[in-house]
């Protein structure tokens, strides 16, 4: 969904935050857009790129499996598959964004080329992606399973049984709202990109906690480069309803962790392929 206006404006869902605010006092010709469109990616990007959440708690189940292709799900600009091939093993890398996907292919140009060689960037939905083999391993980080509306989430789990092989993982984790989230005020932080960039992230609960939304507004950059301000909606998912969802798609859950956070903390679910491998 993108809303590129002359006079920037949040969705409407937005009205009354002191990021709708912000975004409303700066000048037209800001451009407002989902978080992972073009310009939103880039930001995305930058303030993510030395983000290490989630990557050693990932790597140790994804390395457990041994051998045998892993699948990222929803990988975008590749802040867990440059680590994950890192495993010396092929890594299929699926994500619905062509622009997301163009700043992975850019990291991927800067590695070693039989390291890069063992990765594939595929646009494509994972809801339905078939992967053109079994694959020892699935992997949806990031808490990304929140972007997906129940039945979505349901064909992705359907999907992902169909590529796993037998024996197989699929790693994911969930966003929970935590006790320490507090009175879940909006709050507003500054984070300095990989480029230097700083940026204001606003960071908003929705009233009946069901999902959380964030607002990150990119600096003025001058003219030739109008200033940028993205959005995200992150669905909180109650742990019980996914877990049923796993189990309904024929996946056995093993293990579940909590990973620590500031605000949200994460559950790290590691769910099996019945079958030898
Ligand atoms: C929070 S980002 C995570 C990206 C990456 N894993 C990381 O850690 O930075 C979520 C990603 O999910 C992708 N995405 C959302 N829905 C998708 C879908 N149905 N199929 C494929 N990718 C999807 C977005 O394009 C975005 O790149």
């Amino acid at each position: 969904m993108s809303a590129t206006s002359p006079v920037p404006a949040l969705p409407a869902q937005y009205a009354g935050t002191s990021a709708a605010q912000t975004v409303a006092g700066l000048p037209s010709g800001t451009v407002v857009c989902d978080m992972y469109e073009p310009r939103g990616a880039e930001i995305y990007h930058d303030f993510t790129l030395g983000d290490p959440s989630e990557v050693q708690d990932i790597l140790r189940e994804v390395r457990a499996t041994g051998s045998g292709t892993i699948l990222e799900l929803a990988a975008g600009s590749g802040r867990l598959t440059l680590p994950l091939l890192a495993l010396r093993r092929e890594v299929l890398a699926v994500d619905l964004s062509a622009a997301m996907l163009d700043l992975l292919r850019t990291r991927l140009d800067r590695l070693p080329v039989p390291t890069a060689a063992r990765c594939t960037a595929i646009q494509g939905d994972i809801t339905d992606y078939v992967a053109p083999r079994p694959v020892a391993a699935a992997v949806l980080g990031t808490t990304s399973v929140s972007l997906l509306t129940r039945p979505q989430r349901q064909a992705m789990l359907r999907r992902t049984w169909e590529n796993l092989a037998p024996g197989g993982i699929l790693v994911l984790t969930n966003t929970q709202i935590g006790a320490d989230a507090g009175d879940l005020a909006e709050r507003t932080l500054e984070v300095r990109g990989a480029s230097g960039a700083v940026y204001l992230v606003h960071d908003l609960v929705a009233p009946d906690r069901s999902g959380r939304y964030t607002v990150v507004v990119g600096p003025d950059s001058g003219p030739q480069w109008p200033r940028t301000v993205c959005h995200s909606y992150i669905r909180v998912l109650p742990l019980d309803e996914l877990l049923a969802d796993l189990t309904a798609a024929g996946l056995v859950v093993e293990h579940i962790a909590t990973l620590p956070g500031e605000r949200y903390a994460a559950s790290l679910i590691r769910a099996r392929k019945e079958g030898a491998r």
